[in-house]
C-alpha cells in the first residue's frame, strides 16, 4: 500500500500569491497550509496531479518528463499570471506505468516527455503551495474531453491501482472546482441552486459516501457546470475506491461563482 493519500484543490488565480488572496479566499489559503503540512509529514516519493485546466482531445495524457521547467503565463489571464517561473522533478518510470496500465484496461492514456511542455496554471497553483521547495517528483495529468465520466473514473481506478501496488510512498492530487458556472465578478458566489448541489455533494465526500457521489456526479455535473464537465472529480472518485480513506473537510470559497472545497483524504 503507498497510496498514502489525496487531495481535492482549487487553483483561483487569485491564490498564486499568497500576500495578495482577497479575504473571501482566505479559507483556501488555510486549507492549502493544512494540504501542505500533511505532505510535509508524510515525505512522498512523488505526487500525482490532475488538472481541470489541462485539457486534451482523444486521449489521456500522463506527463512522463523527467524534469518539469519553465516559466508560465496564462492563457487565460496573461495579466495575472505571467512568466511564473517552476522547477520540479518529474518521474518518467511511475509515469509511464501508469500510462500502461490505461493502456491495459482499453483506455487511451499517453505519456510524453517534452521538456518544452508549460504547464497550466491548474497543475501550478496548487503546486506553489503543496511543494513551496520544488522538491518532490511531480506527474501531472490531463482531463481528457472526450472521454465519458465513466471512461474518466475509469482511468482513475487504474491510477489507483497503481499507485497502491508501487513501492513509492504516493500522493494522488485533483485540482479543480465543483460548480463552475463562471460570472464577471471574483467575489460572485454560485447561485443558490448550484451551492445547494456542492453542498451536497461535499457532504457525500464528508461521510465517505464515494459510491453515491459518483452516482451523483452526470447530473451534478451538467446542472452545475462543474469544472472540465466533472472529470477531475471522476478520476479523484475512481482513486479513491469505495471505503478505504477517510474525508477531511478543510474549506471552500467562491471565486467568480464557481465553488472551490478543499479536502485531503487521508487512511482509515
Ligand atoms: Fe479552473
Amino acid at each position: 500500500m503507498s497510496l498514502e493519500l489525496a487531495l481535492l484543490s482549487s487553483h483561483a488565480p487569485s491564490l498564486l500569491y499568497e500576500d495578495k488572496v482577497p479575504d473571501f479566499q482566505l479559507s483556501i489559503v488555510d486549507a492549502f497550509h493544512q494540504q501542505r503540512a500533511k505532505i510535509k509529514a508524510l515525505k512522498p516519493d512523488v505526487l500525482v496531479l490532475i488538472s481541470s485546466h489541462f485539457l486534451t482531445n482523444w486521449n489521456h495524457y500522463v506527463d512522463a518528463t523527467p524534469f518539469h521547467k519553465g516559466f508560465l503565463t496564462a492563457r487565460e489571464h496573461p495579466d495575472m499570471i505571467a512568466n511564473i517561473p517552476f522547477d520540479y522533478p518529474g518521474d518518467e518510470e511511475l509515469a509511464n506505468d501508469l500510462a500502461e496500465a490505461g493502456k491495459q484496461a482499453g483506455i487511451p492514456v499517453v505519456s510524453f516527455n517534452e521538456p518544452t511542455y508549460i504547464w497550466d496554471y491548474g497543475t501550478l497553483v496548487p503546486l506553489r503551495y503543496y511543494i513551496p521547495d520544488g522538491d518532490i517528483p511531480v506527474i501531472d495529468l490531463s482531463c481528457n474531453m472526450s472521454a465519458s465520466l465513466e471512461e474518466t473514473y475509469r482511468w482513475g481506478q487504474q491510477i489507483g491501482k497503481v499507485l497502491r501496488a508501487s513501492k513509492k510512498r504516493t500522493v494522488f492530487a485533483s485540482s479543480g472546482a465543483l460548480s463552475h458556472h463562471l460570472t464577471r465578478g471574483r467575489s460572485n458566489m454560485p447561485t443558490i441552486s448550484e451551492k445547494a448541489l456542492d453542498d451536497r455533494f461535499i457532504q457525500l465526500l464528508v461521510e465517505g459516501n464515494y459510491v453515491t457521489a459518483w452516482e451523483m456526479l452526470p447530473q451534478f455535473s451538467v446542472a452545475a457546470d462543474v469544472e472540465s464537465g466533472g472529470r477531475h472529480v471522476a478520476a479523484l472518485l475512481g482513486v479513491l475506491g469505495q471505503d478505504e480513506f477517510h474525508a477531511s473537510y478543510l474549506g471552500y470559497a467562491q471565486s467568480s461563482g464557481s465553488g472551490n472545497p478543499h479536502f485531503f483524504f487521508e487512511l482509515k
